[in-house]
């Protein structure tokens, strides 16, 4: 090669990597609302996907947060990792439980706190690869998850409590009291390196697998002993994320959330919102992560599992306030699903299989419908529908509101029989006919083709 060629190649390099880091920024920052709703379109239409926290926690199987809990060093925390073998870990299993139960995408822990990894890294030792078990996790569930039609997703913590050059914060099993202790601890670690070394895996993650719709980064706590988006190097992280997947979906815990195109959406954790979420007068994009029971890793001895219909209950009103739920399993250390989670799954697949036309594609209702007591709505936009979710069964008889000149037919979802109506009282209102004995789902459902 002579000398004039190389330069030239350089510089064409270099030119390659401007224009790929301006593509990054106008991506951060100069999507309109329309480009933004477009690419996340089939999230929105999805409305339920899962969850699923998986790492060495398993094997103590009292919470993700055991490390932390019990103060634990590696040296003790590492007895998980020598003995972490799950042999009837079968992701085709767990791709076709999420599917019956209805949901269209999954979220896999590919690193959590405790800093594990489920993937085969090439920047650390502490991974699946090296344990017993010997094999790439991540890798055998993004096949197993195309290979049912869902779409891929992964979380990653920011937060890592085993890397060496994470520094000790308010978050971190070997948090400390007083200041002195906390320099005296981190005068060896550099989060620079810890930061490089972020951004190293998440590129692995974003380049090894193919194409990941969504990616869950978690989560900041700014603050003295805290972290925020500086120590993530959040901003240049996103540019990667967006650069090396374009149609990617990003929670919002990165702490960009004053930066136009740092988030996709919101992700109220364990609790129900009150209405839809707004941000400056607008409504956003958002997912609810709930458990089914307390803790997001398996837990042997925690009993406050939610109830069938409670669960239900939940994706309908995420639903009816314009959001989406992402529903957790806590696999066991052998690999499956805890049995109670299998059980739920199964019962929302079964309401999923007859009803799910009123959580697909579905939304809150336009104002103009008021719901009556105890039922929730949803709405259908392109094919104009709206749906009558009784929480509580009424007794033979339901009346809707102003509504006597904008319905056609109205009809059970889960058996398409015709529910009968009237316009009653002189007033604008409908007078439906119910049959007394509820019909055998769990939550009926009334499908209303307006005019
Ligand atoms: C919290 C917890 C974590 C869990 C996450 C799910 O941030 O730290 O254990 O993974 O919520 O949203």
């Amino acid at each position: 090669m002579n000398n004039k060629f190389k330069i030239g190649m350089i510089l064409v390099l270099l030119l390659a990597t401007l224009a790929m880091q301006n593509t990054a920024t106008a991506q951060l920052k100069a999507e309109t609302a329309e480009q933004k709703s477009k690419r996340m379109e089939w999230w929105t239409d999805a409305r339920f996907g899962m969850f699923i926290h998986w790492g060495l926690y398993a094997l103590p199987a009292r919470h993700e947060w055991v490390k932390n809990a019990e103060r634990m060093t590696n040296e003790q925390y590492q007895k998980y990792f020598e003995e972490f073998n799950p042999d009837l870990y079968n992701p085709k299993e767990w791709a076709r439980m999420a599917k019956e139960a209805g949901m269209k995408y999954v979220v896999l822990t590919a690193k959590h706190h405790e800093g594990f990894c489920q993937f085969d890294s090439k920047f650390t030792d502490y991974k699946s690869t090296n344990t017993p078990f010997g094999r790439d996790v991540i890798k055998e569930y993004v096949e197993a998850l195309r290979a049912e039609g869902l779409k891929v997703g992964f979380y990653y913590s920011l937060i890592d409590w085993h890397h060496p050059d994470y520094t000790i914060d308010d978050n971190h099993p070997q948090r400390q009291v007083s200041d002195s202790a906390y320099t005296r601890l981190n005068k060896n670690r550099d989060m620079s390196k810890y930061r490089e070394y972020l951004k190293n895996q998440v590129r692995e993650l974003l380049t090894n697998y193919g194409e990941i719709s969504v990616i869950w980064f978690d989560f900041s706590f700014p603050g003295k002993h805290g972290k925020d988006h500086k120590d993530w190097g959040s901003e240049d992280l996103l540019k990667m994320v967006r650069t090396l997947q374009p149609g990617i979906i990003i929670d919002d815990r990165l702490d960009l959330k004053d930066q136009d195109g740092g988030w996709d959406f919101e992700s109220p954790e364990q609790y129900k919102v009150e209405k839809w979420p707004t941000r400056n007068g607008k409504k956003i994009a958002w997912e609810t992560c709930q458990t089914f029971s307390g803790s997001w890793g398996y837990y042997r001895d925690e009993n406050t599992w939610k109830s069938t219909p409670q669960l239900l209950e939940l994706l309908i009103e995420s639903v009816s306030k314009g959001g989406n739920l992402l529903l957790n399993v806590g696999p066991t250390a052998r690999g499956v699903f805890d049995f109670r989670a299998q059980d739920r799954l199964r019962s929302m697949g079964e309401w999923m299989k007859y009803n799910n036309r009123s959580i697909y594609n579905c939304t809150e209702a336009p104002a103009e419908f008021v719901a009556p007591a105890n039922t929730l709505l949803t709405y259908n936009p392109k094919t104009k529908r709206l749906y009558i979710h009784l929480l509580s069964y009424p007794m033979g008889n339901l009346v809707l509101k102003n509504m006597g000149d904008k319905v056609k037919y109205i009809q059970f979802l889960h058996d398409a029989s015709e529910i009968k109506f009237s316009k009653g009282d002189g007033q604008n209102n409908l007078n439906l006919e119910l049959p007394v004995q509820k019909p055998p789902v769990e939550i009926a459902v009334l499908e209303v083709i307006l005019k």
